[in-house]
């Protein structure tokens, strides 16, 4: 195969999940299976100080809300890593759009959404991330992966043309979703108390990566992971949950907290560029994908990153202001080597940091 072997940026291909599931099996297959699964207690509903922070965007529009607003988010920035946003201004008919396309994507016919399946040497298109050695464990999921901002970063090839709406809504709905982070970032900003307006500007012509995932029903959802755990490599991500089945789970302390879907709502999570711009005050929180026996879950994730020529590094105001910064300034082609050529037994971050 004509892969750079000591590269990450590709992945062997691997059976689909969904067809896996079509068989109603009884038991996962081997390779499915953890037996080595961290038993983490993970949190009960009723329990609200493990419950993700919920930001309403328009209160901090709003002189009267702002302050104590702003403030919940950079608590829920440096507590959690992870919240919930409403009253977002994308339009129901958007997310719902998107909602639709992926989930009819996801209904064709095995042989149909391979038209569109990842090629040797990439990571975008239909198909399974990261999968490196025949003997790896898999995960429950399938996906499709596609770079959709800026314009030259589309691999046309990749993005399905059934459902006949999919690219043109995907299209909207990516547009959208960069101005939900130019609007966050500028937030977050604030509540770091570093320029604003300059950090924001960074995302306005950001890359935005979307990948769509399914979580088919399974037969023994607790020997299975649907998402290994881990952080992103993001500024931030926006997570859109396409029902109301749970599966999302961040770690919060020693608990794996579920993220409960709220209608309408996005889930925003610090990716690792954001830890490194605040310079550690906020952390890309770690979190994972679990499944259920009785129903598929659908949910559409957005990476968004700063424009490609700004540089990954600790935001200048947070350093002049006595602190030592605590992470090296790289370019943004340097970060993603870095992630790309990483030694697996090495955390990211930690390699980052000076
Ligand atoms: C991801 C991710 C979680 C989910 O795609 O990076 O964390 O619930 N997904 O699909
Ligand atoms: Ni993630």
């Amino acid at each position: 195969m004509a892969v750079a072997t000591e590269s990450l940026e590709w992945s062997l291909p691997v059976p689909s999940v969904q067809e896996l599931a079509i068989q109603r099996l009884d038991k996962v297959p081997l390779r499915y299976a953890r037996d080595d699964l961290d038993q983490i207690v993970t949190n009960t509903p009723s329990n609200p100080s493990l419950r993700v922070p919920l930001i309403d965007m328009t209160k901090l529009v709003n002189p009267e809300f702002h302050e104590k607003e702003l403030q919940k988010l950079h608590s829920a920035c440096q507590e959690w890593g992870v919240f919930q946003i409403i009253n977002h201004g994308v339009s129901d008919e958007s997310l719902s759009n998107m909602k639709q396309q992926v989930q009819e994507f996801f209904d064709l016919p095995f042989q149909e959404k391979k038209r569109w399946a990842q090629k040797p040497g990439s990571l975008e298109g239909y198909g399974q991330a990261f999968v490196t050695s025949d003997k790896q464990k898999l995960e429950w999921n399938d996906m499709i992966f596609l770079k959709t901002l800026p314009l030259q970063n589309r691999s046309l090839n990749f993005w399905p043309e059934n459902p006949q709406e999919f690219r043109k809504t995907l299209e909207t709905y990516s547009e959208h979703m960069r101005k939900v982070s130019v609007s966050i970032v500028r937030f977050i900003a604030m509540g770091l108390g570093i320029e604003a307006e300059q950090f924001c500007d960074n995302y306005k012509e950001g890359m935005c990566d979307v990948r769509m995932n399914c979580y088919p029903t399974c037969p023994e959802p607790e020997r299975v992971v649907g998402l290994n755990p881990h952080a992103d490599i993001s500024g931030i991500t926006l997570l859109l949950e396409c029902g109301d089945m749970p599966g999302l789970q961040v770690l919060k302390g020693k608990h794996w907290v579920n993220v409960e879907p709220v209608n309408g709502a996005i889930v925003v999570n610090l990716g690792h560029i954001m830890e490194i711009m605040s310079n550690g005050i906020y952390k890309a929180p770690d979190h994972r994908a679990v499944v259920n026996k009785s129903k598929q879950r659908l949910s559409i994730v957005t990476f968004c990153y700063p424009d490609s020529s700004v540089d990954i590094g600790p935001a200048e105001k947070l350093i002049k202001s006595g602190s030592s910064p605590v992470y090296k300034t790289i370019t943004q082609a340097e970060y993603f080597q870095s992630f790309f050529n990483r030694k697996l037994e090495v955390s990211f971050i930690n390699s980052l940091k000076i």
